[in-house]
């Protein structure tokens, strides 16, 4: 069986917090989200993260049951370092599993390097593998000692390190894979005899080599993969990094960006070909985006979907669906469970709640379409209102195929306006109007023949 262990206890004190490092997000999805989804593809079949620092928050935000949760003791002088954190997961550990090491604040690590090191350790029949990178400036890392041979040695830490090992561009990932048995053996002789007096999974390399163990050094290929978030300039950096693969593999795919620099675009998000997506678009969760279409600057959808040919103009669109050929804003706010089906308008300052608009339909200008069943073909005048709230309770409204709505109404809910209802303009409808009626809901105009000087109130200049 194929385990992860992903450390997720220590502090993250240079985040300055009040949340754990782990949930803090890039591309709008916690850090840990994204090492989990590594393992997933890479077929690791259970995940064990070890918590420590703000472990209520960060267990309730994965329900998953490939995850298992293990506590690492936190309080003043309790043991500590990242073979401390290990051991934590001994008793989920099986003698013969292949165990995968890595640390939850390093999102940018991918499922094809995971593969790449499972099978550099398998083939290479080695006991324990380390993921190593070699980078221009080392500071920080932990450094990979090679044996005159060319194999590893021992791994040492920074703060441990001498001149000439300081020296070493090779760096410790803090990413690994192990044989169960031989993890478990070698943690049980781990101390905490240097710099930090922390246990230092790093350790186990070294007491592997000497118990006779075979131990291998894979080095990645991109080296960006290893980076970690230690405070909020390596977040950006990953947010960048992250955000630059997921615009480049839809480029790849086929959608065009105009400034891939400034559209951000979560990972699950799919979009169909010849899309254009506009400078500062802001597209997110499970959103998906058919083909064709044009979504314009400072737009915002999430959890949404939209289909083909649908011309978009900075507008907020929230957990809503928006079928094929249908334009949007500017300025329009499509708030949870709004469907709009083919060929629909709405148009500029338009608010849409909890409603469905059938094909064709048009709220082209400053109205508010609430909790309501709009039919086919429906022309919503400008300025029209669906009250649907008397401070209670909340009442639909069902608009049939065909109606038209005055602008400047009222739609007191609930209401019918059956097929072909027309309700001129200025109208507040609380009755339900009937198919082909006309319903005038307002005080008959009143003109008063030279009232204005018969009162004296014309001036004259
Ligand atoms: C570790 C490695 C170092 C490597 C580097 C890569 C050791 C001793 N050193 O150093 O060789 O180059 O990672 O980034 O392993 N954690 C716990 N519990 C603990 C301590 C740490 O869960 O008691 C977690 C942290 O939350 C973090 C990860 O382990 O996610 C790494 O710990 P950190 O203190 O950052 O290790 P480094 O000093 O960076
Ligand atoms: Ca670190």
């Amino acid at each position: 069986m194929n385990i992860s262990i992903i450390l997720a206890a220590g502090e993250g004190t240079r985040m300055k917090s009040k949340e754990p490092k782990v949930l803090h997000k890039i591309c709008n999805k916690p850090l840990l989200e994204y090492v989990l989804n590594a393992c997933k593809k890479a077929d690791i079949d259970k995940n064990i993260v070890i918590t420590g620092h703000g472990k209520d928050k960060v267990v309730s935000n994965f329900n998953d049951e490939t995850i298992v949760f293990r506590d690492q003791p936190i309080y003043e002088g309790a043991p500590y370092g990242t073979g401390f954190a290990v051991i934590q997961a001994l008793d989920e550990i099986s003698d013969e599993s292949i165990v995968t090491i890595l640390c939850g604040d390093t999102p940018l690590i991918t499922e094809k390097t995971l593969t790449k090191l499972m099978d550099y350790h398998k083939k290479g029949e080695f006991k324990g593998t380390v993921l190593t990178a070699v980078l221009e400036d080392a500071t920080g890392y932990g450094r990979i000692i090679r044996k005159k041979s060319g194999e590893i040695e021992r791994i040492v830490e920074q703060k441990d390190a001498n001149e000439e090992e300081l020296l070493v561009r090779e760096v410790n990932s803090g990413m690994y894979c192990f044989e169960g048995k031989s993890l478990k053996d070698a943690l049980k002789k781990i101390g905490n005899n240097n710099a930090q007096n922390e246990y230092y999974l790093t350790d186990v390399i070294s007491i592997m080599n000497e118990n006779g163990q075979k131990v291998g050094a894979c080095i990645i290929d991109d080296s960006k993969e290893i980076q970690g978030v230690n405070n909020r300039v390596q977040l950006s950096q990953c947010e960048l990094e992250m955000r630059r693969r997921i615009n480049n593999n839809l480029m790849l795919s086929g959608v065009t960006l105009i400034d891939p620099s400034t559209t951000y675009i979560g990972e699950n998000v799919r979009i169909g070909r010849d899309t254009v997506i506009y400078p500062g678009c802001i597209l997110e969760g499970n959103t998906v985006i058919g083909e064709d279409c044009i979504i314009r600057s400072n737009t915002r959808i999430f959890d949404s979907k939209i289909g083909d040919g649908v011309d978009i103009e900075s507008s907020l669109i929230e957990s809503s669906v928006v079928e094929e050929g249908s334009h949007i804003g500017p300025y329009a706010h499509l708030r949870p469970k709004s469907h709009l089906g083919k060929h629909v308008k709405v148009g500029n300052f338009v608010e849409v709640k909890n409603a469905t608009l059938g094909n064709d339909t048009k709220a082209s200008h400053l109205s508010y379409v609430g909790d309501a069943d709009v039919g086919n073909n429906v022309n919503i005048g400008c300025g029209v209102v669906f009250v649907n709230y008397n401070g209670r309770e909340k009442f639909r409204s069902n608009i049939a195929d065909n109606a038209f709505i005055g602008s400047n109404s009222n739609i007191v809910a609930p209401i019918n306006v059956k097929e072909w209802g027309y309700i001129a303009a200025g109208s507040t409808i609380t009755e339900d109007v009937g198919e082909g009626d006309l319903s005038i809901a307002r005080a008959r105009q009143v003109n008063k023949p030279g009232w204005v000087e018969a009162k004296g109130l014309k001036k004259h200049k």
